[in-house]
């Protein structure tokens, strides 16, 4: 089978990407190791900046966001009781939306298939070859039959733990890494948000984050050591420790029953260049933010919209410039964000370094409440600057 680029993952990067190229009405076909239900159930992030929710517009599949997503003009930041509010809508004419990824992911699969794209789920063996020629190949086993396609790009979409990436010969890729010692326990709970925006909250015994998903779900976080047992988490404890670290006088958190658990270890990671012959990585396949800034969505949604605009400029002008340039435009959106996931991790996360570091946070926090300045460099980059050819 033939196509013109074969897209490996379908999360965020890859269908955004499918959809793009679909509209254009540039070839491809979608591989995906899970099944479809897997990948429409599985939890992750949920805040969409504006450049996402416009692009999501963009390509009509934004009505149930529009229905169903949850517009936010600002964050709490709250510590030893206090509550800061970063006016993000004021100081920059943005806004951000709360709904979830794999409420994307859906939108995405539902619209694709409806306009005839090719997805097949559940695929495996996955390999490719030959990218760095014209013809590159990518084998793969569906059902029980071994087969193969022969594009002219492949777009690698398969997030951190995927094989292109790892396909690229040695000496190719310069990977710039930082793990952190630490995790965030995260929970899904059916219980209607005591809150309004989202709270970050900053406590001597460390982070926590109130989000939610709905007007009756909540989604809330607690920073813990990396290396972590569950098994030490039982409901009970989660919703005491949230209380202890989000506290201000007069208010509590709502329980409700928890129906989803897990710990996410921390890592920041870039691989550079984000392209090898004609082979393109977007997404977690290429980089992965500590999600403080809730980044790591949009970055995969905004190196779809600029890997998109290459390969439609090679295809009708059959120039490669901005191909060629892909990583250079993609890598300095990504650099932005994670220096503005590090900035907002060490800014409220216990890093372990004791009281002095703990008392510079403190200082930096009010700074934020004293500085417009200093709120609306936070606002525009949680916001997210806005999309360009170049960034
Ligand atoms: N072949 C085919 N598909 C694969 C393979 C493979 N060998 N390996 C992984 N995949 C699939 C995964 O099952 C997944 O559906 O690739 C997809 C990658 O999707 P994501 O992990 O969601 O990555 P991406 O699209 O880059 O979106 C990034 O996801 O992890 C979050 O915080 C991150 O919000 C960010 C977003
Ligand atoms: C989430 O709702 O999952 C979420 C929100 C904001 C973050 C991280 C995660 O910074």
């Amino acid at each position: 089978m033939r196509t013109q680029v074969g897209i490996v993952g379908a999360g965020p990067a890859g269908l955004t990407l499918g959809l793009l190229l679909q509209r254009e009405g540039i070839e491809c076909v979608i591989l995906e190791l899970r099944s479809r239900d897997y990948v429409e159930r599985r939890v992750r992030a949920g805040l969409l900046e504006q450049n996402t929710v416009d692009l999501l517009h963009q390509l009509e599949v934004g009505d149930r966001l529009d229905r169903e997503g949850l517009q936010h003009d600002g964050i709490y930041l709250r510590r030893q009781g206090e509550t800061l509010r970063i006016a993000i809508h004021e100081l920059t004419g943005r806004r951000v939306t709360i709904y979830g990824q794999q409420e994307v992911v859906k939108d995405e699969i539902d619209a694709f298939l409806e306009r005839g794209g090719e997805l097949r789920f559940e695929v495996s063996d996955v390999a490719i070859a030959d990218f760095d020629s014209g013809r590159p190949r990518i084998s793969y086993v569906s059902g029980s039959s071994e087969e193969e396609l022969e594009c002219e790009f492949i777009a690698g979409c398969d997030g951190s733990h995927g094989i292109c990436r790892q396909a690229i010969p040695e000496g190719v890729l310069t990977e710039h890494e930082y793990v952190y010692e630490f995790g965030w326990l995260g929970i899904l709970a059916e219980a209607a948000p005591a809150t309004d925006e989202l709270i970050y909250g900053w406590h001597e015994r460390g982070f926590a984050l109130y989000s939610m998903r709905s007007p009756s779900v909540s989604r809330l976080y607690l920073q813990v050591p990396a290396d972590e047992d569950i098994e030490l988490w039982p409901d009970e404890r989660i919703w005491e420790e949230l209380q202890t670290r989000l506290e201000t006088e007069g208010w509590s958190v709502n329980q409700g029953p928890v129906f989803e658990k897990g710990i996410t270890p921390m890592r920041s990671f870039v691989c550079e260049p984000m392209q090898c012959g004609n082979l393109f990585l977007a997404g977690d396949a290429a980089h992965i933010v500590p999600p403080t800034g809730a980044k790591g969505l949009n970055l995969a949604v905004n190196d779809a919209r600029l890997l998109a605009a290459a390969l439609v400029e090679c295809q009708r002008d059959g120039s490669r410039e901005r191909l060629n340039r892909y990583s250079q435009t993609a890598v300095r959106r990504v650099w932005r964000a994670q220096d503005f996931s590090n900035y907002m991790t060490q800014l409220l996360h216990d890093l372990g370094r004791g009281r002095f570091d703990r008392q510079l946070q403190l200082s930096r926090l009010e700074y934020l409440s004293r500085s417009e300045a200093a709120a609306t460099s936070l606002a525009e980059n949680y916001a997210g600057l806005p999309a360009a050819p170049d960034f």
